[in-house]
């Protein structure tokens, strides 16, 4: 995917394609995170049911996975429910998880025509059944995609993925002198894939929320005020703009964002 691929997309001489035009491609995030937050304010500003601010978060989805698959993004990851969102009102869980279902049965032609890959991080075990087959059946038919790969992390939780790690390296047997950061890494959900460069959250707030906590530990956090149904491509473009001037360091000297990993 290209400058190209990308302006195809958007409206000629629309804020966007001017963003688009000073993006760097051969500096880009190889993986970008994001913890879409903001729905219920959204909802709570126009005097609507919280429900239709999750409702209305999947037009940005929509919008925010054709464009990072447009841009070149090789991993994008969303924040999709938390281990601690079972705690919202019955009524509000069963509508995200109908609005899921119904995500997966209208965009699974996109994201197939798109080459993109679907997969679940988290603990899909637990939700209901009708909602599992539906999530496999989207990783099956997707499974061949050779372009980006899209984690949507349900019932998902950072802690808890660390602690199944360690259970099952324990339970492959592995020693403590064969253990190091990168066997680690294998036994996680997100095993053989980038760590994010590019963690983006919605509505202001600057919590990390439990989120890939092992895998952020290098990554450029952008924070915008903009709630997630408000977001679109154009901040997409936006937070990756501000990853390109950022330096990355690792804990070492000054380096431009990406180059010399
Ligand atoms: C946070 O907003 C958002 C969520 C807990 C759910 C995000 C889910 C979606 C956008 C829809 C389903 C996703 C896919 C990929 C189909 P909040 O409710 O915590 O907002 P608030 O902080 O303003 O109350």
């Amino acid at each position: 995917m290209s400058l190209q691929d990308l302006l195809a997309v958007l409206p000629a001489g629309s804020p966007e394609e001017a963003l688009a035009r000073q993006v760097n491609f051969d500096r880009l995030p190889e993986h970008v995170a994001v913890i879409m937050d903001g729905n219920g304010r959204w909802a709570a500003q126009r005097h609507l049911p919280r429900v239709e601010g999750h409702r209305a978060g999947i037009e940005s989805v929509r919008d925010v996975v054709e464009g990072s698959a447009r841009v070149g993004i090789k991993v994008l990851t969303l924040y999709a429910f938390s281990v601690e969102n079972w705690k919202r009102p019955a009524m509000e869980v069963s509508t995200l998880m109908a609005l899921l279902k119904r995500y997966l049965r209208l965009e699974l032609n996109t994201l197939l025509r798109n080459n993109i890959r679907f997969r679940v991080i988290g603990r899909p075990e637990d939700l209901a059944p009708d909602i599992q087959r539906e999530l496999a059946d989207a990783e099956e038919k997707t499974a061949a995609n050779t372009g980006m790969l899209f984690n949507i992390a349900l019932n998902y939780g950072g802690r808890a993925e660390i602690v199944e790690a360690a259970k099952r390296l324990l339970a492959a047997g592995v020693r403590p002198d064969e253990l190091d950061e990168q066997r680690f890494s294998g036994f996680l959900y997100t095993a053989g894939q980038p760590d994010p460069d590019l963690l983006i959250r919605t509505s202001g707030e600057m919590r990390v929320s439990n989120f890939l906590l092992w895998q952020i530990a290098y990554a450029e956090i952008w924070v915008t005020e903009t709630l997630w149904p408000d977001f679109r491509k154009r901040h997409l473009l936006e937070a990756i703009l501000a990853y390109q001037k950022r330096e990355r360091r690792y804990g070492g000297i000054k380096q431009p964002a990406v180059a010399g990993r």
